[in-house]
């Protein structure tokens, strides 16, 4: 083994909770074998957070703690800014001034990147300084190194990813134990799933930050969550997830995003998996990710999306990754988005209208005879090919029953229209529940 004869590249760590203190803790647990992958040693040099003292405790005397995380991005000592504080607000205003300073990047930060990604990426390029976000999407999964450098061979077809842990615990424990989702979601808060204001997980928000990310990598386009389509798991039924189950299905909250002819899909939703595909059976806080590509055809990655020591590898890997590029030609380091800055294309985002896709219909129906006949019209007037049809045995003397329909893959705008000429039959006695399918195959 060679000598490593460089000094310690010196790193600002900002924010110490969860991810922070796992990061720490790797960085010195490993850090010779680190340091004898990166070719230098990494040392977290200063740590901000307002939580002064636990910093302290943390760290003890290894690092410059302060509450002021301004003055480690203008440290002119630190390389580095690992930024995991999270967020739209101070975070931007902390990486862009990091930037501007010539520090590179890493960030765990999905929000920030899904929303303001191609300005701080445009302005990473014009200081010549690396964002690096592995921790963002996926946690632990190295799932941005795999589409950006190991399938770069590909044309990608689509990516369809189980991303945020919290709704699929929800979603596993809604099923083995017939819970309805409150009952689920206060059970994941106790256990520490779900952040104490869970909006952003169960809407769909969360899995939508990680989609667009991935999404502009696959295609080359930038990033654009203002046009994500975003539906979380709060108004599922646990009879939903039971017809699911009796008709080979499950329901998972998947990010989507697919190419088309004349432009890219890109959604967040509940959606029926068939439930002998893989990542069906992927249950409880963990994620996985599944990737179409023309040549290799389907690949899954899997692991823990959340976590101290999940997410702290994807922090290791990046820092890593940044100190063996730091004396690289900043023109010939791998691209923030994959594809080369002047060579992205301009495919826009399809509305949801547009999307094709697979549906489960579940309709409130009076039991009486000709109704089958009336719905099933409105179909083939559509031009909604139909699967599979399923209808619950009426309790004694009971008027009215649930009938689900599974359509094949059409057109979005062709379902709502048969949906609202449905609801608009005095046979159907409430509004239609639609949920999303695909077979990924
Ligand atoms: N809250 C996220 C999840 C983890 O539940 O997966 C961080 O993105």
């Amino acid at each position: 083994m060679s000598a490593i004869k460089l000094a310690p590249v010196r790193v600002g760590l900002l924010g110490i909770g969860t991810v922070g203190a796992g990061t720490f803790a790797v960085l010195t647990r490993n850090q010779q074998e680190i340091t004898r992958r990166a070719g230098r040693g990494i040392e977290i040099a200063a740590v901000a957070d307002l939580d002064v003292s636990r910093a302290r405790a943390l760290v003890g005397e290894r690092a410059r703690v302060t509450d002021d995380a301004f003055s480690i991005v203008r440290d002119p000592s630190i390389e580095v800014v690992v930024e995991l504080i999270g967020g739209y607000g101070i975070a931007r205003q902390l990486v862009l001034e990091a930037i501007a300073h010539r520090k590179h990047v890493v960030t765990a930060n999905k929000a920030l990147l899904a929303v303001h990604g191609n300005e701080i990426f445009a302005a990473a390029r014009e200081q010549g300084v690396t964002v690096a976000f592995e921790p963002a999407v996926a946690g632990g999964i190295p799932i941005i190194k795999a589409l950006r450098e190991g399938l770069t061979a590909n044309r990608i077809e689509w990516i369809a990813g189980i991303i945020n842990g919290t709704t699929n615990f929800i979603l596993s424990e809604m099923r083995d134990k017939g819970l309805p989702f409150d009952v689920v979601l206060a059970e994941a808060q106790r256990l520490g799933y779900a952040e104490a204001d869970p909006t952003f997980d169960i809407e769909g928000v969360d899995a939508a930050h990680k989609v667009t990310i991935m999404s502009a990598i696959a295609f080359g386009v930038p990033v654009q969550f203002d046009r994500a389509h975003v539906e979380g798991i709060s108004s599922l039924q646990a009879e939903d997830i039971r017809y699911a189950e009796k008709l080979g299905y499950r329901i998972k909250l998947l990010g989507i995003t697919r190419r088309r002819e004349h432009g890219i899909e890109l959604r967040v939703h509940p959606t029926l998996i068939p439930s002998k595909r893989l990542i069906a059976n992927v249950e409880g806080a963990m994620n996985a990710v599944w990737v179409k590509g023309d040549a290799v055809g389907h690949t899954m990655y899997y692991g823990k999306g959340a976590g101290a020591e999940p997410t702290a590898s994807a922090v290791v890997a990046d820092l890593v990754d940044v100190v063996r590029t730091l004396t690289v030609d900043p023109g010939n380091r791998v691209p923030h988005l994959a594809f080369q800055p002047d060579a992205m294309a301009d495919l826009p985002i399809l509305p949801i209208t547009e999307i094709e896709s697979a549906y489960y219909l579940r309709l409130r129906v009076a039991d009486e005879p000709g109704v089958l006949a009336d719905i099933t019209r409105i179909l083939a007037d559509a031009r909604i090919s139909i699967d599979a049809v399923l209808q619950r045995e009426p309790a004694e003397g009971e008027r009215q029953t649930d009938l689900i329909l599974l359509t094949h893959v059409t057109i979005e705008h062709r379902c709502d229209d048969a949906i609202r000429q449905m609801e608009a039959l005095p046979t159907v006695l409430s509004k239609v529940t639609r949920i999303r399918l695909e077979d990924l195959n």
